[in-house]
């Protein structure tokens, strides 16, 4: 298993190119089960969790083709990746390959609308919380499926095909609205989709549904109408930037300092992570191409927030920023609303020395003047990333164990970082 260890205090300076964006590859991909045409993803991420999807994926039959370099490609493009699912060979997503990604529970949705029947393991609980899937479940039988629960699978199925109807979600739901989104794209007749998750992955995926010719109306927005049809067909995509990840880098920016150009950013799908930034003192500048994130000299100001649906500040953004507030000049309160348990930082960073109180849904961060080296692990992806901004920070060495969380959401990570001047190299525990 490998680490990474970080020699702290060296200021961030440089270009980092932001990939394509995780959230949005996984249901894009899934999607691909809804055609038997070829469905081309650009700016695919080369992520350890797309590549555990594609392993699923082909387990019901989907192809897949990874293009190779060209002339002229940019160094840091993205893969183009094409996939087809010709025939669905197999409808059963067994528990070996969801219990390892919550995520693929997801196809649930596509292999019922397509096949007319599905059965895919519970995704069970994961570390930042219980994570139930009923919402999800709820919404396939708003579109007519008949659902039971068989020794740990979830059995789905709609002999006669899904039909459109209202689905109205009690709670927004990211997974619940890529769900119904790609039930109702095959559903007969008009589903309308109200309470929608609004992130900027539905709408992406809304988007490449579209082009395979779905008709979907008012995705990004809190109601979402589709108009089903009878097949979807071939798509060309391209998934857009990685909103958490050009976050994440925005906070390193800011507690190391220096002068960082993101590339590839959509600044506003980040608004609320880019706005408790430069609240908490550092420079930031739209450019053509992406943002600048600076702070010369400037401490660290104290910032409360509060995760939320998009457009609030993202939930997948708190563990980075709570990392930057630890070594905020005065108090900070971090409140997390999406996620009953999404705090397994907590106990890490105060191995580096900060200062932290948890009370409910809330942490109460005393900033602290200086942070200090130290071993390290973490349970998620967004905790380990935000023990690597900390350690940017620390004095001394850090060793961050459990990398492989960070390799199946961070492309590249540590290359990204050492090109701006950090000190970070990975170390197998073999080596
Ligand atoms: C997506 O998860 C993301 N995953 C998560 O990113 C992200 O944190 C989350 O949305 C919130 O933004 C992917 O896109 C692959 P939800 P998802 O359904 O869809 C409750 C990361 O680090 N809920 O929006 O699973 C749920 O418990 C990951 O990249 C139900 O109660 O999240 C939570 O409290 C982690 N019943 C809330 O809704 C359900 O059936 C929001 O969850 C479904 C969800």
């Amino acid at each position: 298993m490998d680490r990474i260890r970080i020699t702290g205090g060296h200021r961030l300076n440089g270009v980092i190119p932001i990939s394509g964006a995780k959230n949005a590859a996984l249901p894009l991909m899934i999607a691909s089960l809804l055609t038997s045409d070829t469905l081309t993803l650009e700016n695919m991420p080369d992520l350890n969790d797309v590549a555990q999807l594609r392993r699923i994926l082909s387990n019901h039959g989907a192809d897949h083709q990874i293009d190779g370099k060209r002339a002229g490609d940019q160094p840091n493009a993205g893969q183009t990746v094409h996939f087809t699912a010709r025939e669905i060979v197999d409808t059963t997503a067994p528990y070996a390959l969801v219990s390892r990604m919550r995520a693929s529970f997801w196809v649930l949705a596509p292999l019922l609308a397509r096949m007319g029947e599905a059965r895919v393991s519970l995704p069970g609980g994961c570390a930042i919380g219980t994570r139930p899937v009923d919402l999800l479940l709820m919404a396939l039988e708003r579109l007519g499926a008949q659902i039971e629960i068989d020794a740990g699978y979830v059995v789905a199925k709609a002999p006669d095909g899904l039909k459109g109807n209202v689905v109205e979600f009690p709670k927004v739901t990211v997974g619940g609205t890529h769900t119904a989104l790609m039930g109702a794209a095959l559903a007969r007749g008009e589903t309308i989709i109200r309470n929608a998750a609004r992130e900027p992955e539905i709408r992406d995926l809304a988007d490449c549904l579209n082009k395979m010719g779905a008709v979907i109306r008012g995705a990004g927005t809190s109601e979402i109408v589709v108009e089903g049809v009878t097949s979807l067909h071939g798509a060309r995509h391209t998934v857009l930037p990685d909103r958490i990840e050009a976050g994440t880098f925005a906070m390193a920016a800011a507690m190391t300092g220096g002068d960082v150009l993101l590339e590839n950013v959509r600044p506003e799908l980040l608004q609320a992570g880019l706005d408790a930034i430069a609240r908490s003192g550092a420079d930031v500048t739209p450019t053509n191409t992406g943002i600048r994130i600076g702070r010369n000299g400037s401490g660290i100001m104290p910032v409360d927030v509060t995760t939320e649906p998009f457009p609030g500040f993202p939930t997948d953004l708190q563990a980075q920023f709570m990392a930057l507030m630890t070594r905020a000049d005065g108090t900070s309160h971090i409140t997390e609303t999406i996620f009953e348990n999404r705090f397994m930082h907590v106990q890490e960073l105060a191995r580096l020395g900060a200062r932290i109180k948890l009370d409910g849904d809330r942490a109460i961060i005393e900033g602290v003047p200086e942070l200090i080296g130290a071993e390290v692990m973490a349970t998620d992806l967004r905790a380990s990333v935000s023990l690597v901004i900390a350690a940017l920070a620390a004095k001394g060495e850090t060793t961050v164990h459990r990398v492989y969380h960070l390799d199946r959401g961070f492309e590249r990570l540590e290359e990204k970082l050492a090109a701006c001047g950090a000190q970070v190299e990975r170390v197998s525990d073999d080596g």
